[in-house]
């Protein structure tokens, strides 16, 4: 009995069960799902990591984990109904249980990020992943630890901002400098209209301290690389995640293959100096 507990929690092919515990629709496309293991170990994930979840007889697909390891005892999942799995997923109901296999992946290190400022600018659903870093950065233990924060959000129309509460408490906080922005005004939108790059250029950045987080659809990248490039940000302080699609997630069927890379263990977060020179990263 205690060699079958031991196999089950160090063979990554093994998923563990986990029980959705509270289920948000946040948008149109995508709930969030908060889960907890069966057995009530916490998951053990770096910001930046993912999982795969699978529904038996469904499929298994890698999500990323959007909370931040300073939350315990529980995980948070945001997923955008696409197809075949996250169709099934976003039809289940609170007390479901999934599998779970990672975390996976090497994620952010915000321990290199110590006492530098950090620009966080986010695409869409690419605030899914940066959350997780973002909750961790700004969390009481751990504000100390860093100089400015600035947040950039972009979304196509107002209906697609994921996480509306929190983006308030982030608007609410006097040590985040968060801004948005949407691609198409709707009546009654006040804010700024414009692509996410229309936010750095009035941007005051120590560029020589100063980390930029980029997560989004592959289009902003290009733009984005540009606008820091004029903001004089060096290299190796870009830091971004790119996601590939996946299967196995642990290095085995070279389904992420992107250069020389394995996106599932290389990644999914690289410095931009990693990826510059592989035409199909970016
Ligand atoms: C590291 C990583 C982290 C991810 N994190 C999240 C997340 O936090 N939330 C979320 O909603 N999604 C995330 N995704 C994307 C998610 O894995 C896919 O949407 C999912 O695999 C689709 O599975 P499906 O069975 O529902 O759709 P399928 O029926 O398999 O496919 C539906 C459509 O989606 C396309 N597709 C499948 N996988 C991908 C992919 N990886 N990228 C782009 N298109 C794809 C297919 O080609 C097809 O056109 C992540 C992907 C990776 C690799
Ligand atoms: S998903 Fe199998 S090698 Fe990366």
């Amino acid at each position: 009995m205690q060699a079958t507990t031991l196999e089950t929690s160090t063979n990554i092919y093994v998923p563990q069960i986990a029980e959705m515990i509270s289920i948000v629709q946040c948008t149109a496309m995508e709930k969030l799902f908060r889960l907890r293991f069966l057995d009530g170990h916490d998951l053990g994930h770096q910001p930046g990591q993912f999982v795969e979840i699978s529904l038996f007889g469904v499929g298994e697909c890698p999500i990323s984990v959007t909370s931040s390891p300073t939350e315990r005892g529980y995980f948070d999942l945001c997923i955008r109904k696409t197809g075949k799995v996250t169709d099934a997923l976003h039809k289940l109901p609170v007390g479901s249980k999934v599998g779970i296999r990672g975390p996976f992946g090497r994620g952010f290190n915000p321990d290199e990020m110590k006492g530098q400022d950090i620009l966080f600018i986010g695409g869409g659903i690419g605030l899914v992943p940066m959350r997780s870093l973002i909750n961790y950065v700004i969390h009481p233990t751990y504000r100390p630890n860093y100089r400015n924060i600035t947040i950039l959000y972009g979304a196509k129309n107002p209906s697609e901002f994921l996480f509306p509460e929190e983006m308030e408490e982030w608007r609410n906080r006097k040590d985040i400098d968060f801004r948005i922005t949407v691609d198409k005004a709707v009546p009654g939108w006040q804010g700024n209209v414009g692509v996410i790059t229309t936010l750095i250029p009035p941007l005051q950045l120590d560029a020589l301290h100063t980390f930029c987080v980029i997560v989004g659809p592959p289009i902003m990248y290009k733009f984005v690389l540009i606008s820091l490039a004029d903001k004089n940000i060096p290299e190796d302080k870009i830091i971004m995640s790119l996601e590939r699609q996946m299967k196995c997630g642990v290095g085995k069927c070279g389904h992420c293959a992107i250069g020389e890379y394995y996106c599932c263990i290389d990644g999914p977060v690289f410095k931009y100096p990693e990826v510059k020179h592989i035409k199909e990263a970016l």
